[in-house]
């Protein structure tokens, strides 16, 4: 296979340089200040959604943004309804959906998915969130939110609390925050929710101070940006575990008394009940404009991609192992067997090129 790629697909943010989210950026901000000069610049090209997991804001903006850019849209927010249900693996409705759109816009329940169908794909691929893994569009979304709010990607003290180990938005964030000088990392967390290894080696590597904390009220007066996630229930194992961790963080005017005059609160939503709703009206609670950000950050990237305004990133990297099998079962090697294997790494831990988690050979 050729490991080149012709499209800017866009799977992790990290595979492509600072430079370019930040031209993505300035991007969204030109048109936010006059979309209506953007109004056909996508005009006679179609964007396919396939979404295999439930979204109200990220698939309603990514289409919302296809439709101000003047172009159309065509996909399925149920796999019930499409050949899926008939056991079609990701490979082939890529391949055929690919071959209908000009862009092609997904989510799925398993983690390098997306990845893996961009393997495939005879168009551009945006990762609209695989599994517990990552979720780049969020994190545009955030970074745009973060440099119009608070006019600087550096030198933040960030807290995210709640479930760090199954939220993608989170790890996304992390792994692009940790590209910025000066950042600091307060996880608050339980135990059982704790950001998962993988990821704290990616921030130790960083070089950026990070702490482990499990009390919100505490942390929450060093703190120039909260990012509140939701207790992600569908990764759970049982309805039992679940249960034992929701309610546990719960942001409430009382704690917002403690925070900074200038903190600004995020959440990628949808809320639970980990903020409760009188916190809306607090002027530092960001987080339906966060929303409002994602769908001009969404039509900067669509326009980009669609231009082809940037350097392609190579899609895997390192090689295939014929006898290794990637220890996280939540992997999409382990659904779709047909899949080459590719991992990265020297000696006996090597790195799953589509999780990102460590296996041993
Ligand atoms: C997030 C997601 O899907 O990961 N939602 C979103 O895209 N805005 C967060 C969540 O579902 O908790």
């Amino acid at each position: 296979m050729d490991k080149m790629q012709r499209f800017i697909h866009l799977i992790d943010l990290n595979d492509y340089p600072v430079s370019w989210w930040k031209q993505l950026l300035e991007l969204g901000h030109q048109i936010r200040e006059n979309p209506e000069n953007y109004a056909d610049a996508c005009k006679g090209k179609i964007m396919g959604t396939l979404f295999y997991e439930p979204s109200t804001r990220t698939q309603m903006s990514f289409q919302t943004a296809m439709l101000r850019l003047g172009g159309t849209i065509i996909g399925f927010d149920n796999p019930a309804t499409s050949s899926v249900a008939k056991g079609e693996n990701i490979k082939d409705t890529t391949k055929i959906v690919s071959g209908y759109a000009d862009i092609m816009v997904m989510r799925h329940p398993t983690a390098g998915s997306v990845k893996a169908a961009a393997l495939t794909a005879e168009c551009p691929v945006i990762n609209a969130g695989d599994g517990g893994h990552l979720h780049p569009t969020q994190t545009l979304t955030d970074l745009m939110t973060l440099s119009e709010e608070k006019h600087t990607l550096e030198n933040l003290t960030i807290g995210l609390c709640g479930d760090l180990k199954n939220g993608r938005t989170v790890h996304s964030l992390i792994k692009a925050m940790s590209c910025f000088k000066g950042n600091k990392f307060v996880l608050i967390s339980t135990e059982e929710l704790a950001l998962p290894t993988y990821m704290k080696d990616i921030l130790s590597a960083s070089g950026h101070a990070y702490k482990e904390v499990r009390s919100l009220d505490d942390a929450i007066s060093e703190l120039d940006v909260l990012y509140m996630t939701r207790i992600q229930r569908e990764r759970f194992a049982s309805e039992e575990e679940y249960m034992a961790q929701k309610g546990f963080y719960i942001l409430d005017p009382a704690k917002m008394v403690k925070a900074k005059r200038d903190m600004i609160v995020l959440h990628p939503l949808p809320r639970v009940d980990e903020i409760a709703i009188d916190v809306d009206d607090d002027p530092r609670a960001k987080y339906f404009d966060q929303a409002k950000y994602g769908m001009f950050i969404r039509m900067a990237l669509i326009l980009t991609v669609l231009n082809n305004d940037g350097v392609p990133a190579q899609l895997v990297r390192g090689r295939t192992y014929p006898k290794a099998k990637c220890s996280n079962p939540k992997c999409i090697t382990n659904q779709e067997l047909y899949l080459p294997r590719y991992f990265t790494g020297k000696g006996d831990t090597v790195t799953c090129e589509y999780c990102d988690e460590r296996t041993l050979l």
